[in-house]
């Protein structure tokens, strides 16, 4: 894991709070509608890439689903998410790692979800090693719902510069592992009123594609 880009992410989530931060929203909707419309069975094994601070394991865990990992460059988002958890954080595996990088388990998980993460990664070789462990790790017939700044989203965020993608740019950085079913356009609202203009896809794990 890189220590530089842990510790931009846990500078970071140490200074500032939730609203201060402009991808916050109380709850991932758009994420949420997703996954629920993939009607996947409640001990469906799901990890949640760079998922921070975000409240979608809570909605997770509401839904019934038993089997949620959540993983972060930050141990210190992660530490507050368990916090705000309480009791139910032992209910969710806490991985923290850069996912270029992480060891997962191979063909395990049932949904890949990452809001907000993919489009950091401006190197070519990270892409590809993110799309690696993607194809790694989830399951043929598995989904993964993935959001990223839209074409017309923006060229920063918090300090960093981000890459950009319609749908089929977006789809075409998982193939052919993955085949897309579905697409959105979501716009976030951050909680300085700002609009940010988001693409989500989501992906099937093909089985009769194996991993490069
Ligand atoms: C903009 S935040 C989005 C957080 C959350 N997904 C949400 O929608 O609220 C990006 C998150 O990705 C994490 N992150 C960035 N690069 C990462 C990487 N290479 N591996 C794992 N997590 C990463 C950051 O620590 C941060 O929590």
């Amino acid at each position: 894991m890189s220590a530089v880009r842990s510790s931009h992410w846990d500078v970071l989530y140490s200074e500032k709070g939730e609203a201060q931060t402009s991808w916050f929203r109380p709850h991932l909707d758009e994420s949420l509608r997703l996954i629920d419309g993939l009607e996947l069975p409640r001990q469906a094994p799901m990890l949640d890439v760079g998922g921070g601070r975000s409240t979608l394991v809570e909605d997770l865990l509401q839904r019934g689903f038993t089997d949620i990992g959540v993983m972060d460059l930050s141990a210190v988002a992660l530490d507050e998410t368990k916090q705000r958890l309480g009791a139910c954080a032992d209910h969710v595996h806490w991985l923290v790692g850069d996912i270029t990088d992480a060891e997962l388990p191979s063909g395990y998980y049932a949904l890949w979800h990452d809001r907000a993460v993919f489009h950091f990664l401006a190197d070519i070789g990270d892409r590809a090693r993110y799309a690696a462990a993607m194809a790694h790790a989830v399951r043929p017939g598995g989904y993964a719902v993935i959001g990223t700044f839209a074409t017309d989203g923006p060229e920063h965020c918090s300090g960093l510069p981000v890459a950009r993608y319609d749908a089929s740019s977006l789809a075409s950085e998982f193939a052919p592992e993955f085949e897309p079913v579905a697409h959105s356009r979501d716009m976030h609202r951050t909680p300085s009123g700002n609009e940010q203009a988001f693409t989500y896809v989501v992906l099937r794990r093909r089985s009769d594609v194996s991993n490069a």
